[in-house]
């Protein structure tokens, strides 16, 4: 895989216009983009057409969960956006609905398996009897017996999910900082080489981009760092 095609830019910020400036100014550096819930409810799903038509790929992370019938429907309209990638909670029903009506397109079902802001603490309020971890693996299992294309996890987990999904299924992980770079809210962070070793397919970078002086010297550097990391 090209190194520049393993970066994916969060575009978190609050409107069409702000992202169509930001997209502009990376320019080529960047070919993935992710939006979330704050720029899709501002207008960003016609923008990810319109960045698909650029011949960007987009990553369409709205974490979907519903009934199969409603998953199956959304999922087929995301696909018609012509998108890389969409997030879905790793529930089997919400899994398998996803991946049934993602076939025939070019869209791939990420799985998120346990939010990474829930502690063991938080599982137990909401009525489960599993930690963080036993509860990831086994919803990674899940997803694999299901056919889901990847995971969303922190790259700490990447190392111990791999060996539980094989190589096929893409491990897409945020939480990343260049060495140097604001942790913000992020809690355990890696280097991009670092998440690179530790078995990450894809970056989910957002801050150190988007904050950066200069925003296009940011990526390619990061783009730069990926690539050392897999020569
Ligand atoms: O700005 P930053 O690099 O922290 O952005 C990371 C992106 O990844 C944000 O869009 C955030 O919502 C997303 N994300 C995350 N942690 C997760 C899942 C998604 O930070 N566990």
């Amino acid at each position: 895989m090209n190194p520049r095609d393993r970066l994916i830019l969060a575009l978190d910020v609050p409107s069409v216009a702000a992202a169509e400036t930001m997209v502009t100014r990376l320019g080529d550096a960047v070919s993935f983009y992710k939006i979330g819930y704050q720029l899709a409810f501002a207008g960003g799903l016609a923008l990810a057409e319109r960045l698909v038509r650029a011949n960007k790929q987009v990553f369409v992370d709205l974490k979907l969960h519903d009934i199969g019938n409603t998953v199956a429907k959304g999922v087929e309209s995301v696909a018609k956006l012509g998108a890389t990638f969409l997030t879905v909670h790793a529930y089997p029903q919400t899994m398998h609905a996803a991946v049934d009506a993602r076939s025939g397109s070019n869209l791939r079902i990420l799985a998120v398996t346990v939010l990474t802001s829930y502690d063991d603490a938080d599982l137990a309020a909401a009525g489960y009897d599993f930690t963080v971890s036993e509860l990831v693996a086994e919803r990674a299992a899940q997803a694999r017996d299901i056919g889901i294309d990847g995971l969303v996890c922190s790259a700490e987990e990447a190392a111990s999910v791999r060996p539980i999904v094989g190589s096929s299924m893409a491990l897409v992980t945020p939480g990343i900082r260049p060495a140097g770079s604001a942790s913000g809210d992020q809690k355990r962070i890696m280097t991009p080489a670092a998440a690179i070793a530790a078995g990450a397919d894809y970056l989910v970078i957002g801050r150190p981009i988007l904050e950066a002086a200069d925003p296009k010297a940011a990526a390619e550097a990061i783009v730069a760092e990926i690539a050392n990391a897999t020569r």
